[in-house]
């Protein structure tokens, strides 16, 4: 027994095996996991109960309900074993894409990730019958001390019938201390949530629980399986390029002091990209006050630009990770992890002002973003937290490539096929060919702002002719958002039955 990692003497005779453990779950369950963008996620437990289903041919269907995206040994092997019901509230898993896609599938509800654990408590989604959290260690009282994310898990742990505790032993102890665990009391008795700076601790360092509810513990020592992000290349150097001359433009014009205000920057490939373009800038002394901490955010502390780095889960690459573990003692002095409905919320974005910047899939000439539906029908991902940050930010940016699949998509469409943020969020567009600034203007001169600063040279004709035709063909009164909306979508149309969006 590893009495360094379990410190509560009443629970060691609820050490159990993952099996054990996954004996607990029955069908019909609400399951509340930790993780968060496939870090700090239940491994042992959902391998477990998966492999039992496949083995036995047991009929069970289960609820899940996570921080946000988890990794392989939960979505993956949970969607390949049929036994999700309903997924919520985020999710980035091949196998878990291809089933909530399909009409006979798994039931998604796509949420922002700062609502979960509000709704959790406000009773929205029945009872919470297990919860089960990866943790670094069970401190003497019977507290959880989380790993490398926190997610929805206090809320999980408080409002669950009974808790399952994976302690991940390749998880390292020097965790212990980066997190601030504070759960808000709910209305009519919600106080101000007392945070007026990126750095300021408000809570304790564990998730309170408790000996009695801990139902089982199991000790494991899977690694979290984390994503490779993208390389850097020319189009992401081009946008953060574009992204800082904007800034430089808006401390220039006093709108923004010189060390920015606190920054938001969102998940996967381009967010990374456009936050590495900070190390190589004149700024420094920034905050960050966001969701995913990945590589960039650890290049933006070694370079000295971070004064503090604020989310809710670590979320590098394999080599990032290494590189993390490696120098925790360093990077803990700059990292704060918090619960999402914290890191996330809205009272606390606006405070500050936060800086939002978020991945769009497209972009319309309006301002509206889709950030989600591939064609308007696929899921990709989920809005993740970016509604969380838009709605709320001091400057709210998007930022996209121009185009998409090899240039047969533009990433600026006539009218977005989904929309998860609308025209009266977005404020600023940026691609690698320039910067479209929405704030001040009115819907026809943003889509003249747009077409002619972020759309690609190969769409660009198209787009204007299309918003010229719109203009034109609808005359006098009804003329504020000039569509021709019959004709509006036949872009997507025209990629799924020819492959590209040009006209051939
Ligand atoms: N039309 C069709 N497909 C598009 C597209 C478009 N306009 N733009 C991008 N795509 C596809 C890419 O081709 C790629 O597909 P693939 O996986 O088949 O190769 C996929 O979408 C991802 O695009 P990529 O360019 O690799 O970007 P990314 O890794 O930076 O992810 C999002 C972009 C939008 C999917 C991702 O940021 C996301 O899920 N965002 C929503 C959640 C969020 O914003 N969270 C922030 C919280 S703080």
């Amino acid at each position: 027994m590893d009495k360094e990692r379990l410190r509560c003497e009443k629970l060691i005779g609820k050490v159990v095996s993952a099996e054990q453990a996954a004996a607990l779950i029955k069908d019909g369950m609400n399951v509340g996991t930790s993780g968060f963008t496939p870090a700090g996620y239940p491994k042992a437990v959902p391998l477990a109960l998966a492999k039992r289903v496949k083995e036995t041919g047991e009929k069970l269907k289960i609820n899940l309900l996570t921080g946000a995206s988890v990794g392989d040994e939960l979505d993956g092997a949970w969607a390949r074993a049929g036994i999700v019901n309903k997924r919520i509230p985020y999710q980035t898993s091949n196998d878990m894409r291809k089933s909530l896609n399909d009409p006979a599938g798994v039931q998604y509800q796509d949420l922002h990730l700062s609502h979960l654990a509000q709704q959790v408590r406000y009773g929205f989604f029945g009872t919470m019958d297990i919860a089960i959290v990866e943790a670094c260690a069970i401190t003497k009282e019977g507290h959880i001390v989380p790993t490398t994310s926190l997610g929805n898990s206090p809320a999980f742990v408080k409002e669950a019938k009974q808790v399952i505790v994976e302690i991940n032993t390749s998880q390292p102890l020097a965790l212990e201390g980066m997190h601030d665990v504070y759960i808000p009391n709910d209305p009519p008795n919600r106080e101000p949530i007392p945070i007026t700076k990126p750095e300021q601790r408000i809570g304790t360092p564990y998730i309170e629980c408790g000996p009695d509810k801990i139902a089982a513990i199991v000790f494991t020592d899977i690694k979290d399986g984390v994503r490779p992000l993208a390389p850097l290349d020319d189009e992401s150097r081009a946008m953060a390029k574009n992204l800082l001359g904007f800034f430089d433009q808006e401390v220039k014009a006093g709108r923004l002091p010189a060390n920015l205000l606190p920054l938001q920057s969102g998940v996967g490939s381009v967010a990374n990209a456009v936050l590495a373009g900070l190390v190589e800038s004149e700024l420094k002394d920034l905050s960050f006050y966001s969701e995913v901490i990945q590589d960039a955010a650890l290049d933006c502390i070694d370079a000295g630009k971070f004064r503090i780095c604020s989310g809710t889960s670590m979320t590098p690459s394999q080599e990032g990770l290494e590189r993390f573990y490696e120098k925790i003692d360093h990077y803990k002095k700059y990292i704060l992890l918090r619960p999402q409905e914290i890191s996330n919320n809205p009272e606390v974005a606006r405070r500050l002002g936060v800086i939002s910047m978020n991945t769009a899939i497209e972009v319309d000439i309006y301002g509206h973003v889709n950030s989600t539906h591939i064609m308007g029908t696929r899921m990709m991902n989920g809005i993740g937290g970016s509604g969380d940050f838009t709605r709320n930010a001091y400057i709210s940016i998007f930022l996209t490539g121009s185009r998409a699949k090899d240039g047969d998509i533009s990433s600026i469409v006539p009218m977005c096929a989904h929309i998860d943020h609308t025209e009266h969020d977005v404020q600023v567009i940026v691609t690698e060919i320039g910067v479209a600034d929405l704030r001040n203007k009115s819907p026809r001169e943003k889509a003249l702002e747009i077409i002619n600063n972020c759309a690609h040279p190969d769409y660009r004709p198209m787009l204007l002719d299309y918003y010229e035709r719109a203009v034109k063909s609808l005359g006098k009164d009804r003329c504020h958002t000039p569509h021709i909306v019959s004709e509006a979508l036949s872009w997507h149309d025209r990629f799924v039955k020819t492959g590209s969006m040009k006209i051939k």
